[in-house]
């Protein structure tokens, strides 16, 4: 079995366990992301939840760089999705303008994570169900004061 990395608090932060991480800045966020990135491959999906501002799109942005992403990774609030081309081809979606989920928007979101890409859903309740077969983290961030933050990663595969 590969050795999993500690978290500050000494879990794993990966391989089907549960992890809690603090980070007492964006650049400590955007390094957690990194760290998740390096156990992802085409196909799986990540989803994102916590608060306006909770840094679900600072961790993206970690995690697309660390996949070789070399344009600014922005949110995609009201573009719904951006792609990134990087050593794997990354889907970055943010869904909370999504009220409902029509049939069209189904069909975007399917769009969007066709083929071999790494997906980041943010604000993804409206397709979790959709997901569900494809998501191998799930990633909640919560404010813990100014700058900090705490991130609770729920693995749900082996990576
Ligand atoms: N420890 C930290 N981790 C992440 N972001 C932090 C941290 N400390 C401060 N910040 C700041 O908090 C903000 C997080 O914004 P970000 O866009 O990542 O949030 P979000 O969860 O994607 O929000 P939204 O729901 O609006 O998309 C940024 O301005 C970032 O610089
Ligand atoms: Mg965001």
């Amino acid at each position: 079995m590969r050795p999993a990395s500690e978290t500050s608090d000494g879990g794993p932060v990966g391989g089907a366990a549960t992890a809690v991480r603090r980070t007492a800045s964006a650049a400590a966020t955007e390094a957690l992301g990194a760290e998740v990135a390096a156990r992802l491959r085409p196909g799986d999906v990540v989803l994102l939840r916590g608060d306006l501002g909770a840094g679900k799109t600072t961790f993206v942005r970690g995690a697309a760089r660390a996949l070789g992403a070399d344009a600014a990774v922005t949110s995609p609030t009201f573009a719904l999705a951006h792609r990134y081309d990087g050593d794997v081809r990354v889907a970055h979606l943010d869904l909370y303008r999504l009220g409902g989920l029509g049939a069209e928007d189904e069909e975007l979101v399917e769009d969007e994570l066709a083929g071999d890409v790494v997906a980041f859903v943010e604000w993804p309740d409206h397709v979790a169900g959709l997901l569900a077969a494809r998501t191998v983290l799930e990633v909640e961030l919560r404010h813990a004061g100014a700058d900090e933050r705490e991130a609770e990663l729920r693995w749900r595969a082996e990576r």
